[in-house]
């Protein structure tokens, strides 16, 4: 079978077709590379398009600012965890980068001045800490989707090439561990194909889609991560998944924080504006991991609304109508189509919804994956990027802060972009294919072609989805999150007497979401163990027998690799910016 594989080759290969895959696309075509992207949705259907509020830089065209104040912030929203090298590069590019989607097309909302409209987000300060910033450019509510539609109409004037509704199912990597193309497989047809290439660059997105109350996609299955999980390389700060406080009750799907932003606030069975307890100088706009505390511990003490005392209500009908249809049409329509609630009438009920993986593929700021060497620097792996939310680069750090999502996106792909570039300039040729790794890449596609009984993937999957949400959710205890390595553990161990009742090839989506099953049992396998591991409360990882964050010990990254049952290691924090002084950790109030 493996001598009859179709192959491609290309200089460079982008796997994920969201805005960090089509950025680092567009970057490396315009340098005349030969491109593919790959995608396992037609390309303006990834996840970047439901990205909402929209995207920070200090551009102070609503309040004064600066770049530095915004690494503050970062710095602080994410409980001192993030690696401040690589957040000053973010917030320095940024307003240059928000420009530069201007040209590319993207049409920002605008100020009476013509100036680009901003909002006001979660954890965002002038002057280190003082007043609220507005710092997040916007297109109405529809920001993510505006910067994808830009992205892809550039790539397609550049002539990107597009695999569009492929699936990736392994790297192919070398003995000496050089990454040297991508097993792929048409989901049309159902037939793989290898794709070389002189660098790959992971792009595929979050996990955030093992939790089954999720804003998340379905197509969010941390693919890339388990791909190179399965490499031999680990995932890093998998314990850190961000609850977005405003997810439609009960369902899940996503109310964006620019709600808050535009002046909407959250209130309890009693009309409470509850946050004045928790954030008193903040109040809705402290950062995401507080905010979402403070609807769970208010549900907890039984100051939840409605029948089951189960959600807090958003309120936006103080505002002017005009206001709510203008800046946020896609949420009044979500609501409206979702709740039946018109927020210009009554507020929209909520509840914290899984959001965000913080963690993710070790990069540094140039978008190489690196693995850890012990008593000396990182090395990177040759040839291999990763961008986005499957990576951790980590300029999130414990907790990241909204609108910081499609800033790290446009920054690091172009940072990738250009470092592919550089080396390929002295990398000129391709590697010979490890016949033992498209061996291997072919064993797991086969696998799922073994016929007879056995369970189903869906069910497996809703399983998977329902015990994360039980056992690794907003609140953690140690017994808890023990159980839920057992569960998952025996969640594994069950995949294996999975089987597909459908055996045909041709657009059998069946297939694809067994390999998605996978994908997500070792991406949630990595959280448990990491969250299970980390005996501190930081950021959005919140342990209710270890209240505090403890520098001395946990001032640490994670390593999560997934050999031997999985193991963990760890690395140190960078604190040490490029150009300014380091902030050190001090207490996070807001
Ligand atoms: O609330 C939101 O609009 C989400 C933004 C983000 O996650 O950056």
């Amino acid at each position: 079978m493996k001598n009859n594989i179709e192959r491609r080759r290309f200089d460079c290969l982008v796997i994920g077709a969201g805005g960090a895959g089509l950025r680092a696309a567009l970057q490396l075509v315009q340098a005349d590379l030969h491109v593919a992207v790959v995608s396992k949705v037609f390309p303006t259907r990834s996840h970047t398009v439901a990205a909402q509020g929209g995207m920070n830089a200090a551009l102070g065209n609503l309040t004064p600012d600066n770049w530095h104040w915004h690494m503050y912030d970062t710095v602080k929203g994410g409980d001192f965890l993030g690696d401040q090298d690589a957040i000053e590069y973010m917030c320095r590019a940024a307003s240059r980068l928000v420009i530069e989607l201007e040209h590319f097309g993207v049409p920002f909302t605008r100020l009476e001045n013509g100036r680009i409209y901003q909002r006001p987000f979660g954890g965002q300060s002038q002057n280190y800490g003082g007043e609220q910033a507005a710092r997040t450019c916007a297109a109405a509510d529809r920001t993510g989707h505006a910067i994808l539609q830009s992205l892809y109409q550039q790539n397609l004037r550049s002539r990107t090439h597009f695999f569009d509704e492929y699936f990736a199912t392994d790297l192919l990597v070398s003995e000496e561990g050089v990454t040297q193309g991508v097993m792929v497989i048409d989901i049309e047809s159902g037939q793989p194909l290898i794709i070389e290439a002189k660098t790959i660059l992971l792009a595929t997105g979050g996990s955030a889609r093992i939790f089954r109350t999720s804003t998340n996609a379905m197509i969010n299955t941390g693919d890339g991560m388990a791909m190179a999980l399965r490499a031999g390389l680990p995932i890093q700060d998998m314990e850190f998944v961000q609850f977005h406080p405003t997810g439609i009750a009960g369902l899940g799907m996503l109310i964006s924080e620019a709600t808050r932003g535009e002046g909407g606030y959250l209130i309890n069975k009693d009309g409470e504006r509850f946050m004045e307890r928790y954030a008193p100088h903040a109040l809705d706009l402290a950062s995401r991991d507080v905010v979402s505390r403070a609807i769970a511990t208010e549900i907890r003490e039984g100051r939840g609304c409605g029948e089951n005392a189960d959600y807090v209500l958003l309120q936006l009908h103080h505002l002017d109508p005009d206001i709510v249809k203008s800046r946020l049409p896609g949420i009044r329509g979500m609501s409206i189509r979702f709740t039946g609630i018109d927020p210009v009438d009554a507020p929209i009920p909520v509840f914290p919804t899984a959001h965000y993986t913080m963690g993710g593929i070790p990069t540094n700021r140039k978008g190489q994956v690196v693995v850890p060497l012990h008593h000396a620097p990182e090395e990177p792996q040759q040839g291999l990027y990763a961008i986005g939310e499957c990576a951790c680069v980590s300029v999130h750090g414990a907790n990241r802060l909204g609108g910081n999502s499609l800033l790290d996106i446009v920054v690091f792909g172009r940072a990738a972009g250009n470092h592919i570039i550089d080396f390929l300039a002295d990398n000129r040729f391709h590697t010979p294919l490890s016949e033992a790794s498209i061996e291997q890449a072919m064993d797991h596609i086969q696998r799922w072609d073994k016929k007879g009984e056995g369970e189903s993937v869906a069910d497996i999957t809703k399983q998977m989805r329902v015990m994360m949400e039980q056992y690794c959710g907003v609140f953690r205890t140690q017994d808890v999150l023990d159980e839920g390595v057992e569960k998952g553990r025996e969640l594994l161990a069950r995949l294996a007497d999975v089987r597909l009742g459908d055996q045909s090839k041709v657009f059998n989506t069946a297939r694809i979401e067994a390999f998605e099953l996978e994908n997500q049992l070792e991406v949630a396998m990595a959280t448990l163990l990491s969250a299970a591991a980390r005996t501190e409360s930081r950021g959005a990882h919140s342990r209710l027998d270890f209240p505090d964050r403890d520098d001395r010990e946990w001032m640490k990254h994670t390593l999560y690799y997934n050999r031997d049952g999985g193991v963990l290691d760890y690395k140190p924090v960078r604190t040490q910016p490029l150009t300014v002084d380091s902030f050190p950790p001090v207490e996070r109030v807001y």
